[in-house]
C-alpha cells in the first residue's frame, strides 16, 4: 500500500528539483548578463581609496581629446602639494604663450617694506598678467582650477605668464604676504596653481627646499639638476599643473611651502601661475 506512494514521490521531487535547478541557472545567467552590461556592479576592494575615486571622476568628466591621461599625484603633505597630470591641453598651453608673448616685461617682486613692486636679482624671468575671465579659453581654465582646488574663481588673481631663458630662475620664496598693503584686496594668498606651458630640457624645476620627507624618493630624482636636488622637486612638463597650499587647514601660514624656480640649464621654460586668496579678489 505504501509502495506506490513511495514510487510516485521521488518522481515528483525530481521534476520539481529540476525546475528549481533550471530557475537557479537562469537566475545566474541573468545576474551575469546584468553584470556584463554594467547595470549591476560588485563593490571593488579599493573603493575606499580616494585617489581612485578622483581618478574615475576625472576620467569620466573631461572631454579628453587625446591629450594624455589625467590623474592626480600627491607629492607631499608638508607642504600640501599635488600634481594634476595633463591638466591643460597642448592647444591651451600654446594659446597662453602666444597671447602673452607681445606683452612680456621683466619680472618684479613685492617689496616687503612698501608693498610695491620692485626689480630684483632673485627673480630674473619676464612675465605678464592676463585679466581674469578675459576670454572663453581663460574662463575655461579658471573654471577647471576652481573645480580642482574647491576655491571659487572669484578668489583668483589674474593668470600670470612667465618666461625663463637659460640661466633665469626665481630664488626660494613664500607666496603669502608679510605686509598689510597686499592683503587689503582678497586677504592672504591661500594656494597656488602653477601650470607648465612647455617642457624644459634640463633644469627649471620647481623646488621646495623646506619640504618634509624623503626628497630623493621621487622617481625622477636622477633627472634633476643640482638645484633640483636641493629639495622636493617637480620637473616641468607641458600641460601639468602643480597645486600647493601656502596656508594650513587651521589657516596658519605654512613655512614648508617655501619654493623656487631652479635656473634653466637647457631649453626654455614657460609657465602660468594662478594665485588664490582667502576671500574674493576684486579686479
Ligand atoms: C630615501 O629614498 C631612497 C629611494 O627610494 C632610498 O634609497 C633611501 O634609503 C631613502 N632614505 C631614507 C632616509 O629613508
Amino acid at each position: 500500500m505504501a509502495k506506490p506512494r513511495h514510487s510516485r514521490h521521488p518522481a515528483r521531487k525530481s521534476s520539481s528539483s529540476t525546475m528549481i535547478l533550471t530557475m537557479l541557472i537562469m537566475f545566474t545567467f541573468l545576474i551575469l548578463i546584468l553584470l556584463a552590461l554594467g547595470i549591476l556592479s560588485i563593490p571593488s576592494s579599493n573603493s575606499g581609496d580616494l585617489s581612485s575615486i578622483k581618478r574615475n571622476a576625472v576620467d569620466r568628466s573631461d572631454d579628453d581629446e587625446g591629450q594624455g591621461e589625467q590623474w592626480v599625484e600627491v607629492i607631499s603633505w608638508e607642504p600640501r602639494a599635488f600634481i594634476f597630470h595633463n591638466f591643460l591641453s597642448k592647444e591651451e598651453c600654446e594659446y597662453l604663450i602666444e597671447l602673452a608673448k607681445p606683452h612680456m616685461e621683466k619680472s618684479t617682486v613685492v617689496d616687503s617694506e612698501t608693498g610695491k613692486s620692485k626689480d630684483s636679482r632673485v627673480r630674473t624671468s619676464s612675465g605678464t598678467f592676463l585679466a581674469r575671465g578675459r576670454d572663453k579659453t581663460i574662463r575655461n581654465i579658471e573654471k577647471r582650477i576652481a573645480d580642482f582646488t574647491f576655491i571659487p574663481a572669484e578668489h583668483g588673481e589674474g593668470l600670470q605668464i612667465l618666461h625663463y631663458e637659460v640661466g633665469q630662475k626665481y630664488e626660494p620664496h613664500y607666496d603669502y604676504f608679510m605686509d598689510e598693503f597686499n592683503t587689503k584686496n582678497g586677504g592672504q594668498r591661500i594656494a597656488t596653481v602653477l601650470m607648465y606651458l612647455s617642457d624644459v630640457e634640463e633644469g627649471g624645476e620647481t623646488v621646495f627646499p623646506a619640504a618634509k620627507g624623503n626628497i630623493s624618493a621621487v622617481p625622477w630624482w636622477n633627472e634633476l639638476s643640482e638645484c633640483g636636488k636641493g629639495g622636493l622637486s617637480v620637473k616641468p612638463k607641458m600641460g601639468d599643473a602643480l597645486l600647493f597650499w601656502s596656508m594650513k587647514p587651521d589657516a596658519g601660514l605654512d613655512p614648508s611651502s617655501l619654493h623656487g624656480g631652479c635656473p634653466v640649464i637647457r631649453g626654455n621654460k614657460w609657465s602660468s601661475t594662478k594665485w588664490m586668496r582667502v576671500n574674493e579678489y576684486k579686479v
